[in-house]
């Protein structure tokens, strides 16, 4: 198949108020292959949290695509990005997502590594008869190209052509400060996390991310559920909201550059969120507008592998792409570091009612995501038409909430909530043609 025509896939002409994507940008096994290599290896890819490596020797694992990778925190406390894979038959070192040891042993053939990735062991040398070309060469683990940090959150690349990891988020920082300055000591996740896979494509997950379209009608029973207990009847601990009050509040959607996006509403009742008895001490902090900025319900997209929902408590979820129609999911809860007992209760029940595979909203997603990937096989189907909504009220930069808050997106809309926009699905895919344009063409993805 040609892949050299992008616009094949992502029809992106917003002077003609098109915006449409192609079903074989979610099952077809080439362009599988391609988003591979060209998007998840060449770009910033999330990897975890510095509270989850908090002591030295602490490590923590994770995946760029389909890269094993190892972070650890080493004896001088600095954050060390690595391969996951022994230099000797290229066996997974490490399987634990998380953990604490001065010394990584291969379960293979029992060679051995420090926390900077250096070699400290090869079993048998002595009676090995190495060549001295053997003795010559570097035995220790590959370091990723590309590790650093933004306000405790940790990112890695394949690709040393990246650039700064600031520069990279640009605006988006804003959003992550929102998330990172919600307690005093910062963030933490909380321990415990949710894994599940799906039988469908990691960009299903991506735009449900961003979508406030299908709530009312995906999670119509978690809605039904909520209204009980608003009555008094059942778990009335969870706090539960009236999220038909939000129908006529602004709300707005922003495209970053990089393919990162963000979709926003004013919340109508700030009281139920469990920061809410903490804002004394946020304003005070923070100040007035951020601090009535993090009372809003945002969802993020950080481009490609991560997302933070904050619209209930927050939750920060990352996906793998296992195959064209399989994806590995990661959710955590976020809560403040040293939250009070009672306020991390709070936080808790909120959090696993919709976000926990087990709780009322993330089933009915997965759900949909199988179906949908479904539907991506019936061959006469082209474009799909889900990413207009709002595309006629679209700007170009910030409007006015980008304004109130000096930011400098590239696109963005503003309106009621029941706009219901899909414009938040632009950035994103805007940045997967372009990174599989320069991939494919054999150009820079970065100038
Ligand atoms: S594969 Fe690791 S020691 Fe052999
Ligand atoms: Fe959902």
């Amino acid at each position: 198949m040609d892949f050299s025509d992008m616009k094949r896939y992502v029809d992106d002409r917003p002077q003609d108020g098109v915006f449409r994507v192609h079903r074989d940008v979610f099952s077809d096994q080439a362009l599988f292959e391609l988003e591979q290599r060209h998007i998840f290896e060449r770009t910033w890819c999330f990897l975890g949290l510095e509270s989850q490596i908090a002591r030295t020797r602490d490590f923590l694992t994770n995946w760029i695509g389909r890269t094993p990778i190892l972070v650890t925190r080493n004896d001088d406390g600095a954050i060390v990005g690595l391969i996951n894979v022994c230099r000797h038959k290229a066996v997974l070192l490490r399987h634990e997502e998380a953990g604490n040891a001065g010394v990584h042993i291969c379960p293979y053939h029992g060679w051995s590594f420090d926390a900077n990735g250096h070699n400290v062991h090869v079993k048998n040398t002595r009676t090995a008869c190495y060549p001295a070309a053997f003795d010559a060469e570097s035995h220790d683990l590959l370091r990723l190209p590309r590790t650093a940090s933004y306000r405790g959150f940790i990112f890695g690349s394949l690709s040393a052509e990246v650039p700064e990891l600031g520069d990279f988020l640009g605006d988006m920082r804003f959003f992550i400060d929102l998330i990172a300055d919600q307690g005093p000591q910062g963030i933490e996740l909380v321990p415990g996390r949710a894994v599940y896979t799906y039988n469908a494509n990691w960009k299903l997950q991506l735009d449900n991310g961003v979508d406030p379209y299908h709530l009312t009608s995906t999670h119509a029973s978690f809605l039904d559920v909520q209204a009980v207990r608003r009555k008094g009847e059942g778990n009335v601990e969870s706090r539960s909201f009236d999220w038909r009050k939000r129908d006529e509040f602004p709300a707005g959607a922003m495209n970053f550059r990089n393919g990162h996006s963000a979709v926003w509403m004013r919340q109508p009742e700030p009281e139920k969120r469990p920061i809410a008895p903490a804002m004394d001490e946020i304003r005070a902090r923070v100040g007035e507008q951020r601090a009535e900025w993090m009372l809003n319900a945002r969802n993020l997209q950080i481009f490609p592998n991560m997302q933070i929902a904050d619209a209930i408590s927050p939750m920060l979820r990352t996906f793998r792409p296992l195959a064209v129609d399989r994806t590995e999911m990661r959710a955590w809860c976020l809560a403040p570091i040293g939250e009070p007992r009672a306020l991390r209760a709070w936080r808790l029940r909120q959090y696993e009612d919709f976000f926990n595979p087990g709780g009322m909203a993330t089933p009915d997603d997965t759900v949909i995501y199988e179906d949908a990937q479904r539907g991506m096989a019936a061959s006469p189907l082209d474009f799909l038409q889900g990413y207009s909504r709002g595309l006629g009220a679209a700007v170009s930069g910030g409007g006015e909430a980008g304004a109130a808050l000096g930011l400098d997106p590239a696109t963005s809309v503003e309106g009621r909530y029941d706009m219901f926009n899909e414009v938040a699905f632009h950035g994103p895919y805007r940045e997967w043609a372009r990174l599989m344009e320069a991939g494919l063409s054999g150009r820079r993805a970065w100038a």
